[in-house]
C-alpha cells in the first residue's frame, strides 16, 4: 500500500510517504525544539499549537518530495497514543479529515509499535527478539513474538532514560534536550574516578530506576565548592552516561537471557547515544547477541515508522472509525486495531 503517515505525539510534527510498509519515499521531520528549548522541557499548549501551524505545509512537502499526488495515496497511518493529548489530537484529526476526504481508510497506531518497527524499514529483523524501546517517554523492554504481539518485560519505575539525561543535562546548565549534549560531552571517556550508582542491577528483574542516579549527580553538583568548570561537567557527563548505559544493556541482557532470545532491537531517541551503542556491540560479542540500532534519523521521533504496523494492518483490513479519540496513556500489550 501507499500510505501517508503523520506523527505529534510531542514537540515534533513528522509526515512521510512509504510504500508497503518498507520503501520510504519522504521522511519529513519539523522540530519545535528551539520553540522549548528556553522553557528547558515541552510546553503541551505550545507543542499543539505549532503542530496546527506546521502540519499542512508538513504533508504537502512529504508528498512533493516523494513524487505523489494526494490521490494516489491508499491508506493514512498517524500515532494515537501515547503521547500529549493536545498534540496527538493534531495529527489524529489530520488524518481523518484527510483520510475522509479522499476517501481512503485509515489507522490510529501505538507510537512505541513504531518506533519498535522502524528497524524493519532497514533491515530484515526476524522474530523473536527482545526490544529495548528508551525515549524520552519510556524505558520498557518487550519481547516481540510478531507485529501485534509484544510481551512487557521491566519497565522504569520512575523516570525514562531520555528524561534522566535532559533533566541532568538542565541540572548543569546545559541545553534541552540534554540527551545528544551529554553525548558529545561523554565522547573523551574522562569521568575523572567519578562513580554515580546504578539503580535496581541488583535486583533480579528487568525493570529500571533512574532517579536515584540523577540525585546522586544532583548531590555531587551541590557539594562542589563552585560552579563546575568545563572538565568538571565533562566529567560527571561521562559519568552519569556510562552509569545510565551500564544499567540499560544489563536489564536487557538480562531480559534476553530469560527469554532465551538471540536477537535484541534497541529503538527510540536514547538509542541514538553513541556509548549505549557501543556497549552493546561489545556485549553482543561476549554474549553471541545480534543486535540492531535503526539509523539516527529513524530512532527518534519520525513518522515512516509508523507505517510498517500501518502496512500490516490496513493491508489486513483494520482500521479506525472517524469516532477515534487520542489517548495520552495506552499501555503496548494491550492494543488492539479495528
Ligand atoms: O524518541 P524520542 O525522539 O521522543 C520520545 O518519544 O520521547 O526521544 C527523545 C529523547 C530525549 O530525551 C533526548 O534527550 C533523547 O531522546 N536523546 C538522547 C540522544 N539523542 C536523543 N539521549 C542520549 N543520547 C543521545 N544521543
Ligand atoms: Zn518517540
Amino acid at each position: 500500500m501507499l500510505l501517508l503517515a503523520i506523527e505529534s505525539s510531542c514537540d515534533e510534527t513528522a509526515a512521510a510517504v512509504v510504500r508497503d510498509g518498507r520503501q520510504v519515499l519522504s521522511n519529513i521531520i519539523s522540530s519545535q525544539v528551539d520553540l522549548h528549548a528556553v522553557y528547558g522541557g515541552v510546553v503541551p499548549e505550545l507543542a499543539s499549537r505549532r503542530h496546527l501551524e506546521v502540519i499542512n505545509p508538513l504533508v504537502a512537502e512529504a508528498l512533493s518530495t516523494a513524487g505523489v499526488k494526494a490521490e494516489e495515496l491508499e491508506g493514512i497511518v498517524v500515532t494515537r497514543g501515547p503521547g500529549l493529548v493536545g498534540a496527538l489530537l493534531v495529527g489524529v484529526s489530520f488524518a481523518k479529515a484527510y483520510a475522509y476526504a479522499l476517501g481512503i481508510p485509515f489507522l490510529g497506531v501505538h507510537h512505541i509499535e513504531g518506533h519498535i518497527l522502524a528497524v524493519q524499514l532497514e533491515q530484515e529483523v526476524q522474530y523473536p527478539f527482545l526490544a529495548v524501546a528508551v525515549s524520552g517517554g519510556h524505558t520498557h523492554l518487550y519481547r516481540v513474538d510478531a507485529i501485534g504481539k509484544y510481551k512487557l518485560l521491566g519497565r522504569t519505575v520512575d523516570d525514562a532514560a531520555g528524561e534522566a539525561f535532559d533533566k541532568v543535562a538542565k541540572m548543569m546548565g546545559l541545553a534541552y534536550p540534554g540527551g545528544p549534549i551529554i553525548d558529545k560531552l561523554a565522547a573523551s571517556g574522562d569521568d575523572g574516578g567519578i562513580v554515580f550508582p546504578r539503580p535496581m542491577l541488583k535486583k533480579q528483574n528487568c525493570d529500571f530506576s533512574f532517579s536515584g542516579v540523577k540525585t546522586a549527580v544532583l548531590n555531587y553538583l551541590q557539594k562542589l565548592d563552585s560552579k563546575p568548570d568545563e572538565k568538571q561537567i565533562r566529567q560527571i557527563a561521562t559519568a552519569f552516561q556510562t552509569a545510565v548505559v551500564d544499567v540499560i544493556t544489563q536489564k536487557a541482557l538480562r531480559a534476553a537471557e530469560m527469554e532465551g532470545l538471540q536477537r535484541v532491537v534497541v529503538v527510540g531517541g536514547v538509542a541514538c547515544n553513541s556509548g549505549l551503542r557501543k556497549k552493546f556491540a561489545e556485549l553482543s560479542l561476549v554474549n553471541n547477541l545480534s543486535v540492531y540500532f535503526p539509523s539516527p534519523l529513524l530512532c527518534a521521533d519520525n513518522s515512516a515508522m509508523l507505517a510498517v504496523a500501518g502496512d500490516h494492518y490496513l493491508s489486513q483490513g483494520f482500521t479506525s472509525q472517524l469516532e477515534l479519540n487520542a489517548v495520552s496513556n495506552w499501555p503496548l500489550d494491550q492494543i488492539h486495531y479495528g
